[in-house]
């Protein structure tokens, strides 16, 4: 047996296999692609591998993200593989959390751990944005303060701090509110 075929014999187990990033795979490997029924097991497998999560009514969730015309969900795939997602959809007042206004809200964006600093989560935002751009001028997220990562992609994207909110599903006990608006110079995906 070739070490090739030991190593696909070694990983037959039950749970799906995630792709790993490697020297073969360009970056242009990685798609964007809308979240379609066939993806959704995979997306809920990510979420319950990397946050330890159950899956709880997520399948339910993004089925209703693909059928639902004020959400949306985005998957990011490596050789046809979802290694992130990410999604956006229409909230009432106070339910992003206590305090928030209504409006489109990025949500839950996901890498799968080996997939970070590449750029993904940037990729999935900006297709959200132009997505959350083309029905409305003004876009929110909610994260907890010590997330850095998130601060920092969100940021980066032109996103600004508008409101803290004390929370108990931080660690740090505190949930940051911030907002984008679409600019006349990039209307579609806000700055570059
Ligand atoms: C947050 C998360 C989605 C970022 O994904 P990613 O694909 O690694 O992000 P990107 O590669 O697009 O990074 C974009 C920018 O953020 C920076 N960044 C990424 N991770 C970072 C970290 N841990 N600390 C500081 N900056 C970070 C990158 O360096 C990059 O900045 P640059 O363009 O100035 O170099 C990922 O860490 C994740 O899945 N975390 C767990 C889930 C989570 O917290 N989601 C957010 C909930 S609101």
């Amino acid at each position: 047996m070739t070490d090739e075929r030991d190593r696909l014999a070694a990983g037959n187990d039950a749970r799906p296999r995630q792709p790993e990033p490697a020297d073969d795979v360009p970056e242009a490997a990685v798609r964007i692609e809308p979240l379609t029924k066939a993806d959704i097991a995979a997306a809920v497998d990510l979420a319950v591998r990397v946050l330890g999560v159950r899956p709880g009514d997520r399948a339910e969730q993004f089925a209703a993200d693909i059928a639902g015309e004020r959400r949306q969900m985005f998957v990011a795939k490596a050789n046809g593989q979802v290694v992130a997602y990410g999604r956006v959809l229409d909230l009432a007042a106070d339910e992003a959390a206590e305090g928030t206004p209504a409006g489109y809200y990025l949500s839950g964006v996901l890498v799968e751990p080996a997939w970070r600093g590449r750029g993904i989560a940037t990729a999935l935002t900006r297709a959200r944005l132009r997505w959350v751009f083309a029905r409305t001028g003004t876009v929110f997220y909610v994260t907890g303060a010590d997330n850095a990562a998130s601060l920092h992609v969100h940021a980066a994207l032109g996103f600004r701090e508008i409101k803290r909110l004390a929370s108990e599903r931080s660690a740090a006990g505190v949930d940051v509110l911030s907002r984008l608006a679409r600019t006349a110079a990039s209307p579609d995906d806000g700055p570059s």
